[in-house]
């Protein structure tokens, strides 16, 4: 999908898109720091962990998408450095302790590899990465493009300098409408050395 194509799917600003729970998990019972969250959308993980005391950018491609998680951490009354970026070009100029992505990795090509070398580098030496994405599989029933779609075996090559924690494929809660469907996801954490 294009910018264009997902600041339209952000027009009415509302959805009620869950907390990713591998996210939720992974960080149960750390001291809070400072996080980066690619691809926010409404911002949703963002402001979860702000509601824990993390200190949180959140960068996303569509400015609707944007304006909607600014509402919403408003009206969550936490703080949250939210900025349209396209994370193909983007470039980190601070670390962190954790760094995001939910459902959000570019498709695959130049621009995902760049997003992934990105996020790595803003990761700080000790902290964290969490990718989640729609694995392969789910190419098989044609409602993703394949590009779409990761395999674990493209993820973990991009992560020269870090120790593997955890690089499987989950079947993992997704709100889907008004239903949630359990659809396989590669999860990738891993720690910096
Ligand atoms: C399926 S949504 C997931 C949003 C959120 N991470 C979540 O888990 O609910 C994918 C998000 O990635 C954003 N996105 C897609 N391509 C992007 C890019 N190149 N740079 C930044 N954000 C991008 C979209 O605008 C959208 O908000």
């Amino acid at each position: 999908m294009t910018a264009a194509d997902w600041d339209a799917a952000y027009e009415d600003g509302a959805t009620d898109t869950p907390v990713d729970g591998h996210l939720t998990a992974l960080v149960d019972g750390w001291d809070p720091g400072t996080a980066l969250d690619l691809g926010c959308g409404l911002g949703q993980n963002s402001i979860w962990l702000a509601a824990r005391g993390w200190t949180v950018t959140g960068l996303d491609i569509a400015a609707n998408a944007i304006a909607g998680a600014r509402r919403a951490a408003a009206e969550a009354g936490v703080d949250v450095d939210f900025a349209v970026a396209d994370v193909r070009e983007w470039q980190p100029t601070a670390e962190f302790d954790l760094v995001i992505s939910t459902f959000a990795l570019p498709a695959r090509g130049p621009g995902r590899t760049a997003a992934i070398e990105a996020a790595a580098r803003a990761v700080h030496p000790g902290g964290t990465l969490l990718l989640v994405e729609f694995d392969s599989s789910l190419a098989d029933e044609g409602w993703m493009a394949p590009r779409d779609l990761v395999t674990v075996d493209e993820l973990v090559p991009l992560l020269e300098g870090f120790t593997l924690v955890r690089a499987e494929v989950v079947e993992t809660a997704h709100a889907h409408g008004h239903e949630t469907r359990h659809l396989p996801a590669v999860v990738v954490v891993a720690r910096r050395r």
